[in-house]
């Protein structure tokens, strides 16, 4: 794992398959024994820098850190930093990095994490830039797919919202096609499609994957259903948004048409798009997916802060 010392994650990609394996094996183990690692990180500091509103990324970062025994920095919001003053993300990150042993930060912009890591003397971890990468999200993705599932092959993937905007889908996607034997199904309305650039790269992997608008349709062939929110923010026009917001809603009558052992997974926040009533149904696994996302940022942070294990 000391592979992993010292280095940024900006990218889905920017760790071969054997690193994301060794994470995954590590968070494994942190998912049965709670206590594994407690206090590895002791006296090493995380900088959390939000631009943009979060609850599951800081939060389980920050509890993260809090339970290797480090502890964390940062501003509740980018309005309280000098950002609003005025400074330039590249200062923060000269700042930031004077301070902390690792930064995690968010912004609206596409490649800010990328910027700041050219920037940054330590370790630089994105937890989402604009409608780019989200790649810890894609982490907890794949272990939640590994722990429920067995494996994270010979499966059928469907992506159901808005995969225009959804940084999620766009970094998941990315990483399951180094995956072997795995479809994937696109579903959205026309306007909320995925990017050429993300179609364009699955094309030349030889990735199989389609796109429909009919998530009633493809209900019976997918192993993980993957749901997302229209994303209101990233909406130029609000009309547009409401027009678009509810085009899907899972509801038991959908799930009737879903396979006994398929999970249903969602970045979260949900807005309209899992009924509430799904909650209880067994195959919904996105609570318990937003709490693995916890267990693989302990494995993340101890492995990039070189702690020996
Ligand atoms: N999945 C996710 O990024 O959630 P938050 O926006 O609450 O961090």
């Amino acid at each position: 794992m000391s592979l992993l010392k010292g280095r940024s994650l900006i990218e889905p990609d920017d760790f071969s398959l054997n690193e994301m394996e060794s994470l995954f094996k590590l968070a494994e183990i942190i998912e049965k024994d709670e206590k594994y690692l407690r206090d590895s990180c002791r006296g090493r500091l995380l900088a959390s820098l939000f631009f943009e509103p979060s609850t599951r990324t800081r939060l389980s970062f920050e509890a993260a850190m809090l339970r290797l025994g480090g502890n964390c920095l940062g501003f509740a919001e980018s309005g309280s930093s000098s950002a609003s003053k005025g400074e330039s993300l590249a200062d923060t990150i000269r700042m930031a990095s004077s301070y902390a042993d690792t930064i995690v930060m968010r912004s609206p912009k596409e490649g800010s994490a990328l910027l700041a890591s050219r920037y940054s003397s330590v370790p630089v971890i994105n937890a989402g830039d604009g409608g780019h990468h989200h790649p810890t999200q894609t982490l907890t993705d794949l272990l939640s797919i590994k722990l429920l599932l067995g494996n994270i092959e010979n499966i059928t993937v469907g992506f159901c919202g808005d995969l225009k905007f959804g940084r999620t889908v766009h970094s998941l996607a990315k990483a399951l096609a180094r995956y072997k034997a795995i479809r994937m199904i696109f579903i959205s309305p026309k306007e909320l499609i995925l990017p050429d650039y993300i179609k364009n790269n699955l094309q030349k992997q030889n990735v199989d994957f389609i796109e429909n608008e009919n998530l009633e349709k493809s209900m019976p062939e997918l192993d993980v259903l993957y749901m997302t929110r229209v994303q209101r923010e990233r909406f130029f026009n609000e009309d547009d948004y409401i027009r678009l917001k509810d085009t899907y809603v899972l509801n038991s009558d959908k799930m009737s048409a879903g396979k006994e052992k398929l999970i249903v997974l969602h970045p979260l926040p949900r807005v309209n798009e899992i009924a509430i009533e799904i909650d209880s149904d067994p195959r919904a696994a996105y609570f318990k997916q937003a709490k693995y996302g916890m267990y693989i940022r302990m494995a993340l942070l101890a492995s990039i802060l070189g702690v020996n294990i």
